[in-house]
């Protein structure tokens, strides 16, 4: 891979996907993004795609109607940006996903709020090879010319399953210090974990696409935010020739299956005993994504 930038002066990308992407280059829009620390690192991973509103508008009316001038950008989410997605994250989510609320607790209060946003922080800092942050940012040609970020993922390259147990990933005493539920959630992880550990392993040291996190403000679904987000994760690991990997709530199954995804396991086992039979348990399919090449 050669890590050269384009020289275009808005475009950091590097220069060989530049070239290969032109088409869908918009050099006109300039990230609304400060220099930051992490760039040279996620030059070294970041596949640009740029997408006109009119082709992704789709069939349904969403809340805010674009203007076919608006433009949806995909664009490195920063670690100043963090906070604004954590409440995203929670206005997103709601309390529809039971996995979103046992593994961020409380996250529609002050407290709940902090916490996302450090260990977000935390990861971001502590996985700059692997993880891409990003955010999908709307831009009203007429009254807002920063734009607004409208929904944002995380996706990570694994080469290795990641480890089974929770404490190994998480401060499990800090973020969940009830005893009960941090069993539970360490139960829950303990299943979770397991059908993308498989395809990891069976990629032979390949490595896994995993698409880790993905939420679209309430406000701004189904406006191709969630599609355009998904489309840079696979159009990257299109690049590397390695399966994608999802674990996916019933509500973004369309947006996966777009994308080109299949579901491998309708639904994900997490029988986690009779003691937490009463709880909530999550709804989630496994979804899988062969390369094109
Ligand atoms: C799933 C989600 C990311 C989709 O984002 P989005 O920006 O609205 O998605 P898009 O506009 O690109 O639409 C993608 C497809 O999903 C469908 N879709 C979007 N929101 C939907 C909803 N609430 N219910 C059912 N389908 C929905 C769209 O109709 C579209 O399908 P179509 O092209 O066949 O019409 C968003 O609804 C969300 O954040 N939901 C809550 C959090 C969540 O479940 N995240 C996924 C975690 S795995």
């Amino acid at each position: 891979m050669i890590d050269l930038v384009c020289s275009k002066i808005e475009c950091w990308y590097p220069t060989f996907l530049c070239n290969r992407c032109a088409s869908m280059h918009q050099y006109r829009l300039s990230p609304p993004i400060a220099p930051s620390p992490q760039l040279p690192s996620l030059r070294r991973s970041l596949n640009p795609l740029r997408f006109d509103s009119a082709s992704l508008l789709p069939s349904k009316p969403p809340n805010v109607v674009m203007s076919p001038s608006d433009k949806l950008s995909i664009v490195p989410l920063f670690e100043n940006e963090i906070p604004v997605c954590a409440e995203l994250l929670s206005r997103s989510f709601g309390h529809d996903a039971p996995f979103v609320d046992i593994y961020f607790p409380n996250h529609d209060t002050p407290s709940g709020q902090a916490s996302v946003s450090s260990r977000l922080t935390a990861w971001q800092r502590s996985s700059l090879e692997d993880s891409v942050f990003l955010k999908a940012v709307i831009r009203s040609s007429k009254d807002n010319k920063d734009g607004i970020i409208a929904g944002f993922c995380i996706w990570t390259l694994m080469k290795e399953p990641p480890p089974a147990e929770l404490a190994k990933v998480e401060k499990v005493d800090e973020v969940w210090p009830d005893k009960d539920d941090r069993e539970f959630m360490t139960r829950l992880w303990s299943k979770y974990v397991i059908p993308r550990s498989e395809v990891i392993k069976r990629s032979a040291g390949k490595g896994v696409y995993v698409l880790e996190l993905l939420a679209v403000d309430p406000d701004h679904q189904r406006l191709g935010a969630g599609t355009a987000l998904v489309a840079w994760g696979t159009r990257y690991a299109d690049e590397l020739g390695i399966e994608s990997v999802v674990e996916g709530t019933p509500v973004g199954r369309r947006c996966y299956e777009n994308g080109g995804f299949h579901t491998e396991i309708e639904e994900m086992d997490f029988d986690t005993g009779e003691e937490f039979s009463g709880r909530r348990k999550p709804t989630l399919h496994f979804l899988t994504r062969q390369p094109n090449t």
